[in-house]
């Protein structure tokens, strides 16, 4: 259905726990956050009667996130469950990519359509001290994974931190001159644990793809490529992969916005970045039937706000990233 400034919403990102095996420096703080008890959290059922629910307003894709979603007991039936929906016709998932080798063939054999991977710098040390205690051989191999298991398209987050993974540009674009991988760039957003010290590592776009240009070559620009998000496509010449931007700073696209978040614990977000949320849960538990679940969800798209307000900073006193799931 169309919301109040005629965007079509059809997409929901479910975020589907707030655990992570990781603490990146720009989504969490050092010790974490405090986590949801388990009861509070939606069981698989209840999360499939949601999505249910949510195609009688015209969803048809589901992206599931964390925090971390690999961690989350009981996923792959969740995607098997989100799968029995006939509406549904794409399920997504957005991970740090480190259980993939160990999870990736049964959820993809459970519905899996696709993977987006995080992955910050080729440099394993550097890789240690963004993700403060990751191993990139890990990440690595769960991005082998997802090409192997043909996961396509397996796209690449990078979020770029000046003075921090600048350096790493040209490396990771280059990934796309040998692999089928799209990467993408995404500008640093101020959201919860990096509002304070986003402004003076957020590098622009034009910054990053002109850096790309200088270094590898003229792109032309891409315009298939199956996705749902606000990226952009380039091409380098010759490249099996793509290079993509994600400019949630420097370019406002909350003009082709299309989507809905469900937090864990069953809160509809109408925006990433308006602390304005909706309560599933309780009439969910109290036995709210399809319609009633759907009404939910036709209220958050008529609230959705016409853009964010980065500029004014993050002024959700509850949630930072983590527990959005980006
Ligand atoms: P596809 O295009 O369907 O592959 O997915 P996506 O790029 O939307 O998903 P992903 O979870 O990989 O998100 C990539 C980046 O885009 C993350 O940094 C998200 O926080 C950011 N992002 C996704 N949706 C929005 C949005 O609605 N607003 C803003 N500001 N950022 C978003
Ligand atoms: N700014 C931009 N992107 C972010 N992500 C997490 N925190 C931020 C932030 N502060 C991205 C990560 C992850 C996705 C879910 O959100 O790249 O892949
Ligand atoms: Fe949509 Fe809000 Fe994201 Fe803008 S910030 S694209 S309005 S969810």
């Amino acid at each position: 259905m169309q919301d109040a400034y005629k965007r079509e919403i059809n997409y929901l990102r479910v975020s589907v726990t707030d655990r992570c095996n990781l603490r990146c420096i720009y989504c969490m703080p050092p010790g974490g956050v405090k986590l949801v008890s388990y009861n509070q959290i939606l069981r698989n059922e209840e999360i499939a009667r949601l999505v249910d629910a949510a195609t009688l307003t015209g969803i048809r894709k589901i992206r599931l996130t964390g925090g971390e979603p690999l961690v989350r007991r009981g996923l792959v039936k969740l995607v098997s469950a989100i799968r029995a929906v006939p509406e549904i016709d794409d399920i997504a998932l957005t991970t740090n990519g480190v259980l993939l080798p160990a999870m990736g063939r049964e959820l993809k054999e459970a519905g899996l359509c696709r993977v987006n991977i995080s992955l910050d710098t080729l440099d394993p040390a550097l890789f240690r001290s963004i993700t403060r205690y990751g191993e990139l051989d890990k990440a690595w191999k769960g991005i082998e994974t997802a090409l192997d298991l043909g996961l396509n398209p397996v796209k690449i987050n990078t979020v770029v931190m000046r003075g921090i993974n600048d350096s790493e540009i040209l490396r990771i674009a280059a990934l796309t001159l040998k692999y089928p991988l799209h990467v993408r760039f995404i500008e640093l957003m101020p959201v919860g644990t990096s509002d304070a010290w986003a402004p003076g590592r957020y590098v622009p776009t034009a910054e990053v793809k002109a850096a790309i240009e200088a270094g590898l070559g003229e792109m032309k620009e891409v315009r298939k490529l199956a996705g749902n998000g606000p990226a952009m496509y380039y091409r380098l010449s010759g490249a099996p992969g793509t290079i993509g931007f994600i400019s949630a700073v420097s370019d406002h696209f909350c003009q082709r916005c299309n989507r809905l978040r469900l937090t864990a614990e069953g809160m509809i977000r109408p925006c990433l970045h308006s602390g304005r949320e909706i309560d599933a849960r309780t009439p969910l538990r109290r036995g709210a039937g399809k319609t009633e679940l759907a009404d939910l969800f036709r209220q958050a798209v008529l609230k959705k706000p016409d853009r964010h307000n980065m500029d004014g900073g993050w002024r959700d006193e509850k949630r930072i990233m983590s527990q959005i799931g980006g």
